[in-house]
């Protein structure tokens, strides 16, 4: 899938139809290591002629040869296969990902192992769709079939490559259908690695398709196309509201995942190490590039002034560093975009609230896209800071008094991604967990995610769910079927 152009840098082809291929224009887009701000790779341009090509294999795939004939137990194994060779690559793959993403390299090889376990859980899943026999008032026998969507457009982010590319794929082929791969431009590198696993799995040409392109020339045609009947999104909001426009014109099913500003709430009681690390956590992991984020730190009043201290002296120590060096903690944002993003807001939150920790690019790193962990307090939540994602390692901490004051302000966003709520007293952490408008709430931790469990988001976070069974479920389309057993002939004229 890749080779050595003459100044040393990788190039790498797209897959369409089974074959690793060129762009139709030819031209290629250079992939920047994020730590060095050096271009480590180059992937071909695709647009237009590209997507309509990839849809066509698809559409072909879907219609006819293998993959319709293929059993769901085929299609399971299918899958396994892809996760063996997924945890066998571990090693490559989490350094590449972690080079080109700007992410530790342990955080890396959870993600790594992370994509594997996903194909694993839906490659069981394959041979758990069932249908139902409905009970219908009649001599007649009625059945719900569960059959493939289609074709899915598949659009991805640059936060998480392998696994958001797993997420998409793995449900979508347990499901039946077939799928166009669109990854993040800044990110292609490891969606390109793992298509060169696809055939030795033993999936037929045309089931995957995956195609690097920018949003406007590539995305934009994709999410377009009338032949393609699904199109699952993780990215902006702005793209999210895009995408859901264009898909009405031939009436796309769609589901979206589109971040938040997920509040982070700290009751008094809770046990004070915990949440310091809880807080922090919540909101750098990934250097603060995660949808589910804790970006606004909610904190009790009484407890308020020792966590802001307590919070901000621990961000300092946290370990800025080459992605690839074991002990970092923290790595450079994935792009000089994202940097002058993430700086912007840094900017602004010193004329909207009150500086802690941080607030500038981190002057240990003579080069790269890294920023310093950064901790605003006094925030009001109506700040831009509180309601904007910054999608970086910045928080916005808030103080509130009393349950009824946390809740009014951690429900006013326009999102709903998630939310965590710690304290020791479980009937108000479960009164919380009740009323707070979120797909995802935690008590007493933050982030973990789990393949057996439903992720996605409430209000303007998006629709639909991945993960688990409803991960699938978002594959399906639902077919009745009414069989007449009466002998004489119906008879109405
Ligand atoms: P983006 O939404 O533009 O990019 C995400 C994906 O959408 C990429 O694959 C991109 O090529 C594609 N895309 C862009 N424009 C498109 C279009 N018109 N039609 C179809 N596909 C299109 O996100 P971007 O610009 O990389 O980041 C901007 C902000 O978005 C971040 O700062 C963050 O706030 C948010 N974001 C949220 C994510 C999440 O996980 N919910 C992930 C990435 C970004
Ligand atoms: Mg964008």
């Amino acid at each position: 899938m890749a080779s050595e152009t003459k100044f040393g840098v990788r190039r790498y082809r797209m897959y369409i139809n089974g074959e690793f291929v060129e762009s139709a224009s030819g031209k290629y887009f250079p992939v920047t290591e994020p730590s060095t701000e050096e271009v480590m790779a180059e992937v071909p341009e695709a647009n237009e002629k590209d997507v309509n090509r990839a849809v066509a294999a698809a559409k072909a795939a879907f219609d006819s040869g293998a993959w319709p004939q293929t059993t769901a137990q085929d299609r399971g194994r299918i899958l396994f296969r892809i996760a063996e060779r997924i945890r066998k690559e571990a090693a490559h793959l989490a350094e590449l990902e972690s080079r080109n993403s700007g992410k530790p390299i342990v955080e890396a090889e959870y993600d790594i192992a992370d994509a594997a376990t996903c194909f694993e859980y839906y490659g069981g899943m394959a041979t758990k769709i069932l249908g139902h026999v409905n009970p219908v008032p009649d001599n007649a026998l009625s059945l719900s079939l569960r059959e493939p969507i289609g074709v899915a457009a598949q659009i991805i982010p640059w936060n998480y490559p392998l696994l958001m590319a797993a997420w998409k794929l793995a449900p979508a082929l347990a499901a039946g259908c077939t799928c166009v791969l669109k990854p993040a431009e800044q990110t292609p590198l490891t969606a390109l690695e793992l298509a060169g696993y696809f055939t030795d799995a033993g999936l037929p040409p045309g089931v995957v398709n995956i195609i690097t392109g920018l949003g406007e020339e590539c995305g934009a045609p994709l999410v377009k196309h009338p032949d393609v009947n699904k199109v699952a999104f993780t990215g902006s909001a702005t793209v999210g509201k895009a995408i859901m426009k264009a898909a009405a014109d031939t009436v796309k099913r769609v589901t979206l995942e589109l971040g938040g500003k997920s509040p982070n709430i700290f009751f008094a009681d809770a046990d004070f190490e915990s949440a310091i690390d809880g807080a922090l956590f919540g909101v750098f992991i990934n250097q603060g590039e995660v949808c589910s984020a804790g970006s606004r730190i909610l904190v009790e009043k009484s407890i308020y002034p020792k966590f802001v201290e307590a919070m901000s002296a621990k961000a300092k120590t946290i370990r800025l560093g080459p992605p690839l060096e074991r002990e970092t903690k923290m790595g450079p944002l994935v792009s000089k975009d994202q940097f002058d993003r993430v700086r912007s807001y840094q900017e602004l939150g010193k004329k909207e609230a009150k500086l802690a920790a941080g607030g500038g690019r981190a002057a240990s790193m003579t080069r790269g896209y890294y920023v310093e962990p950064t901790i605003f307090y006094d925030v009001d939540n109506s700040a831009r800071i509180a309601q904007e994602e910054i999608f970086g390692p910045v928080a916005a901490v808030i103080p509130f008094a009393g349950e009824a004051e946390a809740l009014r302000i951690a429900n006013a966003t326009p999102y709903g991604l998630a939310a965590a709520v710690w304290s020791r007293d479980i009937f108000k952490a479960l009164r919380m967990v009740k009323a707070l408008r979120a797909g995802v709430v935690w008590v007493n931790h933050m982030q973990p995610t789990y393949v057996e469990a439903p992720w996605g988001g409430y209000k303007q976070s998006g629709f639909g769910r991945e993960l688990g069974p409803w991960g699938i479920e978002e594959y399906l389309e639902t077919k009745q079927v009414h069989i007449n057993l009466n002998e004489q002939p119906i008879g109405w004229y």
